[in-house]
């Protein structure tokens, strides 16, 4: 998820969920826009280190050529497999007529699917959709057309453009894109609790289910795993540290991408009842001391000069 699931906090869900329970995971997307991404780019995007779950780096982008370029890149820097975004609904992507905007064309969808796939030879590319535009009407030809290009996996987003990130999902559009095809569909939407993981697959016949923000609340949601509250903090306060100790954050970024995070966090019954306070902190020393109290104070977060700073700052 863009801004938030970067291989700081990827790596430590990765590192709590052997890959029997989390099968994958993939990167937030990268934009393609006028050149073929930088290998540099797509490295920081995979991050560091490597697990056994494959992380799928994922592009952005309506340039059939450049897309190809990218996910040959990407795959020259170590990625497993290539996942393609027709379902983002920002202005930005919509601009360019990138993400969500592709949703009306099937054809070029499996254009773009086609020329990636093509490019990648012996790595797997995959793709993920929305149900549509503004309405369903053209979900079959979406996955066909995914399906048709060479894709060896689909990802539905069951939502629609028009719908954004609304509360309601219908499933009955998972069950549809999963009779249409034969590959592999992977079902997202609406997941809250770890019992709708496999729900999903068995109400829509899908092979694989994911899961979005419910993930940043509760990264144990796959296995369902109860953690307590002090092991819950322990995964905040190592998040806060390895922001920090990947250089692209000063201490008030670290504070603030915590409290993203703090937003959805319902694992081990942290924050939840006091989740206001803790949205409300500004000063974030005492944020992140209130936190590693609750961790056990063990942690040292390093603080970071600004010379030691880039631009990862929001
Ligand atoms: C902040 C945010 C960023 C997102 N970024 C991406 C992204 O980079 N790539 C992508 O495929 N989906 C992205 N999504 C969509 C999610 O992957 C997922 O499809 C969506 O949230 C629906 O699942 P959920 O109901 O379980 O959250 C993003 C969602 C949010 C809320």
């Amino acid at each position: 998820m863009e801004g938030v699931t970067e291989p700081c906090f990827r790596d430590l869900v990765l590192a709590r969920n052997p890959p029997d329970v989390l099968g994958g995971a993939f990167t937030e997307f990268a934009r393609v826009v006028q050149v073929p991404l930088a290998r540099s780019s797509l490295r920081e995007h995979l991050g560091p280190r490597r697990w056994p779950a494959p992380v799928g780096l994922q592009l952005m982008g309506s340039d059939a050529d450049l897309m190809a370029e990218s996910a040959r890149r990407a795959v020259e820097v170590g990625a497993p497999l290539v996942d393609l975004n027709f379902g983002c609904p920002a202005k930005g992507a919509l601009k360019t007529c990138a993400g969500s905007a592709l949703l009306r064309e099937p054809r070029r969808v499996e254009e773009l699917v086609r020329a990636c796939a093509e490019a990648l030879v012996d790595r797997p590319l995959t793709a993920k959709i929305r149900a549509g535009f503004d309405d369903d009407l053209l979900l079959e030809d979406l996955a066909r057309a995914a399906e048709a290009g060479g894709a060896s996996m689909l990802t539905v987003h069951c939502r629609t453009r028009a719908e954004g990130y609304q509360e309601a999902v219908d499933w009955s559009r998972l069950a549809r894109a999963a009779a249409s095809v034969s590959i592999p569909v992977c079902g997202n939407g609406g997941v809250r609790v770890h019992a709708d993981l496999e729900r999903l697959r068995r109400e829509t016949g899908c092979r694989y289910s994911m899961v979005g923000r419910a993930a940043l609340g509760d990264p144990w949601i796959f296995g369902g795993v109860r953690v307590r509250a002090a092991e819950a903090a322990r995964f905040l306060v190592e998040y806060a540290e390895a922001l920090a100790a990947s250089g692209g954050f000063r201490r008030l970024g670290v504070a603030g991408r915590v409290k993203q995070l703090a937003q959805f966090w319902s694992a081990g019954g942290l924050i939840c009842g006091e989740r206001a306070s803790w949205l409300r902190e500004g000063d974030p020393d005492r944020l992140l001391a209130r936190l590693n109290e609750l961790a056990g104070g063990a942690y040292e977060i390093p603080r970071r000069s600004a010379a030691a700073v880039h631009t990862n700052d929001r």
